[in-house]
């Protein structure tokens, strides 16, 4: 195994979305601050009813799809076709907005902690214009890999633990997309593969953690080099972080807000679309 060294550090920012909502915001902070094929990746979390209560009121999608992942509390999703979807507690939403959705994503708690990531990965040309779609996935339907001093949930992926092959709750992707939510505990260290063919990134949420011999950057999408596989090792205080990897698509990205497509010309057609009733059609 060649192991992947830490390439770059890319700090999340705060910032706010939606209608207010406080978040941290990684890869997709400015325009071409990405790794093909994630547009974005944003950290929620606060006890503060004020930071989050506003949520993310109407609004659309085109050209790619969203995987949001929830650790603590509930967020109501309804969209324009009537789909409902209560997620919670370590559930995972995988929205294909594909031609184009209309959604909003509310929380449904008026006090307590509220804590997740929402992750942008795009889709190649051939699919942007696909039928819109989800995966609602259950906390029990995550396969949970257990090895010596941690754990790790495969919300999408293959992947060889121990000599044993293990396949993530979502159905297969063109990018092939690694997501895994890696608990350490303190002290403990683990080597897992990561295809050669990915760009990939960790995203420490909590705890501190090594690679290889460099420290790892709290709430912030450490790149990782060439390789196929990363040896972590966490701190005394133990470690819990994002494992993210796809396979690069290497076309053009234009991106108006919630729209990202290969041209000017297809934002400007999302544009017109949405303003004639026409981005879900
Ligand atoms: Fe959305």
């Amino acid at each position: 195994m060649t192991l992947r060294s830490l390439k770059q550090i890319i700090p999340a920012l705060e910032t706010s979305d939606g209608a207010g909502v406080r978040i941290k915001r990684s890869i997709g902070q400015r325009q071409n601050v990405r790794l093909d094929p994630f547009l974005m990746l944003d950290e929620f979390g606060s006890a503060e009813a004020a930071d989050y209560i506003a949520g993310f009121p109407s609004h659309p999608h085109r050209g790619f799809e969203t995987v949001t992942y929830m650790i603590e509390g509930h967020m109501l999703h309804e969209d324009h076709l009537g789909n409902r979807g209560n997620l919670h507690n370590g559930g995972v939403q995988w929205m294909t907005a594909g031609r184009g959705i209309i959604h909003s994503e509310m929380p449904q708690q008026e006090e307590g902690v509220m804590r997740g990531f929402q992750l942008w990965l795009n889709l190649p040309a051939a699919e942007k214009m696909t039928e819109a779609g989800y995966h609602d996935i259950q906390p029990e339907e995550i396969p949970e890999i257990t090895f010596d001093g941690g754990t790790v949930k495969l919300i999408a992926g293959a992947m060889v633990v121990g000599g044993q092959s293990h396949r993530g709750a979502m159905p297969d992707r063109s990018t092939q997309p690694v997501y895994a939510d890696i608990h350490l505990a303190s002290g403990a260290s683990v080597t897992l593969p990561v295809p050669e063919t990915h760009n990939g990134m960790l995203y420490l949420y909590e705890g501190d953690a090594r690679l290889s011999d460099a420290d790892l950057q709290r709430s912030a999408a450490n790149i990782l080099g060439d390789g196929d596989g990363v040896r972590l090792q966490a701190g005394n205080a133990g470690a819990r972080l994002l494992l993210i990897a796809g396979k690069p698509i290497g076309e053009p990205v234009v991106q108006y807000g919630p729209f990202v497509m290969n041209t000017r010309e297809e934002i400007e057609r999302a544009l017109r679309d949405y303003r004639d009733g026409r981005l879900t059609a």
